[in-house]
C-alpha cells in the first residue's frame, strides 16, 4: 500500500506521446486547451497555467505589488512553499494560529494579527477542506486586504457550493507529482479581476504577451516589455499530462470521498482518536485524511508494523529559521504538531486496503 499515489492516466500518456511526436513541447495549443478544460471541469475562473504551485503563489502575490515591510498573514499548518512565496516578494509572512479540529486558519487569531502593514491574507485549505472563506473575505474587505488562497490540496473542493478557484482575488493550485492531478510539475493561478488575469498571462512569460506577439519577417517575435516578468509558464508536455489526468479526476475524486466517508464512519469514537471536523457548507477534496491521536509514536509504529504507511506530511512551518522560528504561542498549532498523523487516502486504494487501515486503527496501539 502506498501513502501517496502518482496517478497517470492512459489518456495522459497518449497525449504526452502525441505532444512529443509533434516536436512542439513549449507553451502552445495544449496548455491553452488545458486552461479551458480546467475552467470547465473544476468551475474555476480566469485560470493561468504555470510551472508549479509555488510560482502560482508567487505570481499572485507579485500582482498585489507588495513591497518590503508589507505583511501577509497565513497559518503555519502548510508546506514551506507558502511562506517562501511571500518572502520572494520582499514582504514578511506573519503566522497566525489554526483551528485544532480542522488545521485551517483560526479567524480570531487572524484578526489579532492585522496591522497597518498587513496587505493580504493567505488561507491554506489544509488537506483539501476549505477554510472559512466567507469570514476571511469579509475581514479582507473591511481592512482593504487581498486574499490569495493556497489551494494546493483543494482541487475540486467547494465552499458553499462554489468551487475553490472561483471565490477570492487569487487562488493558486499545484499539479506537482503527488497531487491529485499531476503535470509532473505544474500549477495554475486563478484571478478574480480580468486585469490581473491579463497581467498574469504576460508576466508568466518574461513580460511578453505570447499570444499577441507574432513572429516578424526577421524571425523574432515583435514585443515590448515594460514590466519585470518570470519564466513561469506551463509547457505543452506538462499540459498534456495535466489534461489527460484531469479527464478522469471527477471519478477518482468520488472514490476518494467514499473512502473518506468510510474512514469517518468507522473511526468515529475509537479510543485515542479524534477525527477532524467536517463542515456542512463545504466539501473537501481529501488530499489528506488526518487523525489527531494520543501516543503518536506508538500509533506510527503500530501502523508501520502492519505495513500501513502514515505521515505527518506538513508540520507547522513557523518553527523554521527562514521565518525567524520564534513563534511559540500558537496553542492549537503546537497541539496539532504533536498529535496529527495522516493515513493513506487516494483512488488507488482497494476496499481491502481501506479495511486493513481501519482494522489496524481499531485494534489500538
Ligand atoms: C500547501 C502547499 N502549498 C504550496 C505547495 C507548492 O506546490 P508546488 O510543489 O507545485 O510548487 C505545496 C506542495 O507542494 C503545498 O502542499
Amino acid at each position: 500500500m502506498d501513502f501517496f499515489q502518482t496517478t497517470v492516466s492512459k489518456k495522459a500518456i497518449s497525449l504526452a506521446k502525441k505532444t512529443l511526436e509533434s516536436s512542439f513541447v513549449s507553451a502552445g495549443k495544449v496548455s491553452i486547451q488545458f486552461e479551458k478544460e480546467f475552467q470547465k471541469q473544476i468551475g474555476v475562473r480566469n485560470a493561468v497555467s504555470l510551472n508549479s504551485g509555488t510560482s502560482s503563489l508567487h505570481l499572485g502575490l507579485h500582482l498585489m505589488n507588495l513591497k518590503k515591510g508589507d505583511e501577509v498573514i497565513l497559518p503555519a499548518q502548510t508546506f514551506l512553499a507558502s511562506g517562501l512565496a511571500i518572502l520572494m516578494t520582499g514582504a514578511t509572512p506573519v503566522f497566525c494560529d489554526i483551528e485544532y479540529l480542522s488545521g485551517n486558519i483560526c479567524i480570531k487569531s487572524l484578526e489579532k494579527k492585522i496591522t497597518s502593514r498587513t496587505k493580504a491574507i493567505m488561507p491554506i485549505h489544509y488537506g483539501g477542506l476549505p477554510a472559512d472563506l466567507g469570514e476571511i473575505n469579509k475581514i479582507a474587505k473591511q481592512n482593504k486586504l487581498k486574499v490569495i488562497e493556497d489551494a494546493a490540496h483543494a482541487l475540486g473542493s467547494t465552499y458553499k457550493e462554489k468551487p475553490i478557484g472561483s471565490i477570492s482575488d487569487f487562488t493558486a493550485f499545484s499539479f506537482q507529482a503527488i497531487k491529485q492531478v499531476t503535470a509532473g510539475d505544474g500549477g495554475a493561478l486563478c484571478c478574480k479581476k480580468i486585469s490581473d488575469y491579463k497581467r498574469a498571462k504576460r508576466l508568466r512569460w518574461f513580460g511578453i504577451d505570447r499570444e499577441a506577439s507574432k513572429v516578424s519577417i526577421l524571425g523574432e517575435r515583435v514585443f515590448e516589455v515594460d514590466e519585470l516578468g518570470f519564466k513561469y509558464h506551463m509547457n505543452d508536455l506538462a499540459a498534456s499530462l495535466a489534461l489527460g489526468n484531469l479527464s478522469n479526476y471527477s471519478s477518482r475524486l468520488k472514490r476518494v470521498r467514499s473512502i473518506a466517508s468510510k474512514y469517518t464512519e468507522s473511526l468515529k469514537g475509537v479510543p485515542g482518536v479524534q477525527l477532524l471536523e467536517t463542515k456542512h457548507d463545504r466539501e473537501s477534496s481529501y488530499w489528506l485524511y488526518t487523525l489527531l491521536v494520543d501516543n503518536r509514536e506508538n500509533f506510527i509504529k503500530k501502523m508501520l508494523s502492519n505495513g500501513i504507511p502514515v505521515s505527518v506530511v506538513h508540520q507547522g512551518i513557523d518553527r523554521l529559521k527562514i521565518f525567524n522560528g520564534k513563534i511559540k504561542s500558537h496553542i492549537n498549532q503546537r497541539k496539532f504538531d504533536n498529535n496529527q498523523i495522516c493515513i493513506p487516502i487516494h483512488s488507488g486504494l482497494t476496499n481491502n486496503d481501506v479495511d486493513r487501515v481501519i482494522g489496524a486503527v481499531k485494534e489500538g496501539w
